[in-house]
């Protein structure tokens, strides 16, 4: 029996969506760890407010369930209007975006997620829409179309993308102030658990909580999904406290290994030694092989396996590293070049 537990996808079931959005830090006080984005954001939100400005453009960047959207959500609670919501996916013509624009307010903040995934007439429009608050609505078409400037008020644009590096340079540049979220630590991780715990009323001890933390893949997200899990688990198999014991049995359960390697972390590495003996391989054929698109490796497994110094990207393909032989408890080949990636 597999149990499937997809930690890192945005909550499908109705009612997780709604613990997720109850776990929320609803201020930036609220917000646990990455310090230097809370600081440089809190900047640039005061100097706003001390000039009675909307705040500039930000981009917010960095890999799934690390809070990009939480901290969208914060912004425009902080400048105290309503957030305005759309994504990349969604804007498919220039008359989306037109249509969205025009009817923004004085100061409202326009949150659009997975931004590099715009197309690119809608980016062309976003352009000028940023930086002269003014899109050009064209009328007709072939020689006879004409453009018509349509002026939109002042308002906050606020970007979110697992890819910065694809963003087209032009459209970076036109954001004020880019915040690149990073991994959690295992003490920031084990604040948010106690938080979501005490959040959710569940009864956690510090060895429980400490044991969620540290095999949450440095993601705020997976730890609020495992503590869930780990809950279920206390309440029909124990007395409902989320102790060490309780924690390791339900994490042992839904295959999340010590290090917080989950199923596709697995596969990755799992296919990358076994089958391509440790690489280099592309990234194509690699996604192939876990039977996943290519977005899906490069975006969410891979930014944890680089960090955890299990896999490296080279111009070559993907290669992994000494420490991945050795976590799969499995012996490197003697190659040409053993101690490359060694530590
Ligand atoms: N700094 C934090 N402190 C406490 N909880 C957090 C923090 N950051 C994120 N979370 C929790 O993690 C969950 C996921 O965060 P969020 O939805 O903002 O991630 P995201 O970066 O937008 O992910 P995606 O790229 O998938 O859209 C939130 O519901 C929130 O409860
Ligand atoms: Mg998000």
């Amino acid at each position: 029996m597999t149990h499937d537990l997809d930690l890192t996808a945005p909550d499908a079931e109705p009612d997780e969506r709604v613990i997720e959005a109850a776990l929320r830090p609803r201020t930036l006080d609220e917000v646990v760890g990455q310090q230097r984005v809370r600081d440089q954001l809190g900047l640039v939100l005061e100097a706003a407010r001390l000039r009675e400005r909307a705040p500039d453009h930000v981009l917010l960047s960095g890999p799934p369930g690390l809070g990009k959207t939480t901290l969208a959500m914060i912004i425009a609670a902080e400048v105290g209007v309503p957030l305005r919501l759309t994504s990349g996916p969604a804007l498919t013509h220039a008359g989306d975006l037109a249509a969205i624009l025009s009817g923004l307010n004085h100061g409202d903040v326009l949150f659009v997620d997975e931004i590099h995934r715009m197309s690119r007439a809608a980016e062309e429009m976003l352009y000028l829409a940023m930086e002269d608050f003014r899109v050009d609505v064209v009328i007709g078409k072939g020689p006879g179309a004409t453009a018509i400037p349509l002026e939109i008020p002042p308002f906050t644009m606020v970007g979110a993308t697992t890819r910065a590096g694809l963003l087209p340079g032009p459209l970076r540049d036109r954001f004020g102030f880019t915040g690149h979220l990073e991994f959690y630590d295992v003490h920031e991780l084990d604040r948010i658990v106690h938080r979501s715990a005490g959040l959710l009323g569940v009864p956690i001890t510090p060895e429980g909580a400490a044991e969620i933390a540290s095999r949450s893949r440095g993601t705020p997200r997976i730890a609020n999904r495992l503590l869930r899990r780990v809950r279920d688990y206390a309440q029909v198999r124990a007395d409902g406290t989320v102790t060490l014991e309780v924690a390791h049995a339900a994490l042992d359960l839904y295959e999340v290994d010590q290090l917080g390697l989950d199923r596709l972390d697995r596969a990755v590495l799992d296919a990358l030694c076994r089958r391509f003996g440790g690489g280099p391989v592309g990234l194509s054929t690699l996604a192939v092989a876990v039977g996943e698109e290519r977005e899906t490796v490069e975006e969410v497994a891979e930014p944890f396996l680089v960090r955890q110094g299990f896999l490296a990207r080279t111009p070559r393909g993907r290669v992994a590293t000494a420490a991945a032989w050795r976590h799969l408890g499995l012996t490197a080949p003697a190659t040409g070049e053993p101690t490359l990636f060694e530590e």
